[in-house]
């Protein structure tokens, strides 16, 4: 666990094992580089004119030894041109200085960074962000191995100076708030790096009822027998080829009046996707862990809002369910009824998230909430369309897509609107059933959200296929805990709206 603080003085005057302070192309300082710079002989000017750091964003340069201050080392921090600094590069200059400090093995540092101005953040914003991305930075998937990186060598401490007295009040409430997104990423991450034995449709109910105790929020879990009762065929469909009973949880975040309408966030839970019968191929298969990611973001997401104690209504459901061959899978060609009493073709057993999401979707009905949004890794679809920058937006309500772009921008998680016509719709045509559950080779995403589409007409709905954002890849293979972020700032801003 990192401890932070927020204080404020001189830089020159701080006793600390490493002092990090911002300079920028051109030869421009920082305020703190400034006050450092004059108590040491103008150093930072002359290894700058020398070239010896760039200024260049997240160039770094330590120095480990500095004479004229009580610190022990400073570390310059490059923020490219002065006035191009955004909340973009900031982050960029916090991951840089935060892996800085992890591989010179120092465990306490004070970082000038909050007093850096960019347009349209408050001091707040700023501390918020970088106490987002000291979290994201300083992660470690390394709860398995054996010989775990060694806590007494790991960053500990980070004191961050705010200019002002004054500041010091908004910076310790964005201090908290920062924490708190910070700890919903951590868990939705933590919960995506498990393999498919550990994290299964039990142990992801397990962890809501941790954080439902943790917070006294309401929580609800059905199994099988209780999803028989609500004919949930869809779903029960998908965990039939699995030992692994199914699950769908229901948490309740109650911060709002009594009467307020709440807002329901359906995330897709699948603990492991083989593909069923309609298998997939072998190759980078051990990612399909992954496919619990939306159901995660949703955990973390409800995390994060009961620790800032957001005055909102929020149901999360996550259906919960493995996708594996067996004997009693399910078979291409088998028809299933939904909850809602469409039935359904099974084309292709690989396109199961949408199996388990349709009968979520209906099950959210009963909140009768005020908007609905489907978290999921649907599509590899999506993955090819927007790669790894955004997440797929599909809405049927045009002020709830601005709102989701609008939080996207702001919180550095964007998701891109797609859309959901009639034309695409119709590719989801079965000559046995209401709808099949594919829509062919083309526009997939676009498909697969039309079939979600069908389960969402009686309220405000918008689905965000993550397939493409919530994990990584090859060497820095990993859960990113994205869309948290997004939806912290989309349900803040909701409840201030409220
Ligand atoms: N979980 C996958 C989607 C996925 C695939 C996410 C690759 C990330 C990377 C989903 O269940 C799936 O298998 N979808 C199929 C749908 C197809 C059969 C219509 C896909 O995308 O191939
Ligand atoms: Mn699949
Ligand atoms: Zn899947």
């Amino acid at each position: 666990m990192m401890e932070y603080k927020v204080k404020s003085g001189s830089p020159e005057k701080q006793r600390s094992a490493c002092l990090v302070v911002a300079v920028f192309k051109d030869q421009v300082l920082s305020p703190a580089a400034s006050s450092i710079n004059d108590a040491t002989g103008r150093m930072i000017s002359s290894l700058l004119k020398r070239g010896d750091i760039s200024g260049e964003c997240g160039n770094m340069l330590m120095l480990p030894q500095v004479s004229g201050i009580p610190a022990e080392r400073v570390l310059l921090a490059g923020c490219g041109k002065a006035n191009e600094f955004s909340i973009k590069k900031l982050l960029k200059v916090t991951d840089g200085v935060i892996r800085k400090l992890q591989q010179n093995k120092i465990t306490e540092a004070s970082l000038f960074l909050p007093e850096l101005t960019i347009e349209n953040s408050d001091i707040g914003t700023r501390i918020e962000q970088i106490v987002i991305q000291a979290g994201h930075s300083s992660y470690q998937s390394d709860s398995l191995k054996t010989d775990k990186k060694e806590n007494k060598s790991r960053l500990q401490k980070i004191t961050l100076f705010v200019p002002e007295r004054s500041d010091l009040a908004t910076g310790r409430q964005a201090l908290l708030n920062g924490q708190a997104i910070a700890a919903g990423v951590k868990m939705a991450r933590q919960l995506g790096d498990l393999p498919g034995n550990i994290c299964t449709p039990t142990y992801l109910a397990e962890q809501a009822a941790e954080i439902a105790t943790a917070f006294g929020m309401k929580i609800k879990v059905l199994n099988e027998k209780a999803m028989e009762k609500l004919s949930m065929g869809a779903l029960l469909s998908v965990s039939r080829g699995s030992r692994q009973e199914a699950r769908l949880i229901v948490l309740e975040h109650r911060g709002g009046s009594s009467k307020q309408a709440p807002i329901v966030l359906v995330g897709k839970g699948l603990t492991f996707d083989a593909g069923g019968i309609s298998l997939k191929s072998s190759s980078g298969m051990d990612e399909m862990k992954y496919d619990m990611c939306g159901g995660a973001s949703v955990l973390g997401t409800m995390l994060a809002i009961a620790e800032m104690n957001l005055p909102l209504n929020v149901v999360a459901i996550v259906p919960s369910s493995e996708n594996l061959p067996d004997g009693d899978a399910n078979k291409p060609g088998d028809i299933v009824t939904s909850m809602s009493g469409q039935t359904i073709e099974i084309l292709n057993t690989d396109a199961e998230g949408r199996l388990i999401l349709c009968d979520a979707l209906t099950y959210a009905e009963r909140f009768k909430p005020t908007t609905v949004i489907d978290i999921a890794t649907l599509t590899g679809a999506c993955v090819v369309a927007l790669g790894a920058h955004a997440s797929g937006l599909f809405s049927n309500d045009e002020s709830l897509t601005e709102e989701l772009v609008d939080a996207g921008n702001t919180s550095q998680d964007r998701v891109w609107p797609m859309p959901l016509w009639d034309e695409y719709d119709h590719q989801l045509k079965s000559n046995f059933a209401d709808m099949a559950n594919i829509g062919g080779s083309k526009a997939g995403a676009v498909t697969a959200a039309c079939f979600l589409a069908r389960y969402t007409e009686n309220y405000n709905w918008a689905h965000l296929d993550i397939a493409g954002t919530a994990w990584l890849s090859g060497s820095k293979k990993g859960a990113t805990g994205r869309p948290v972020r997004l939806l912290c700032e989309f349900l803040r801003s909701r409840a201030s709206s409220a």
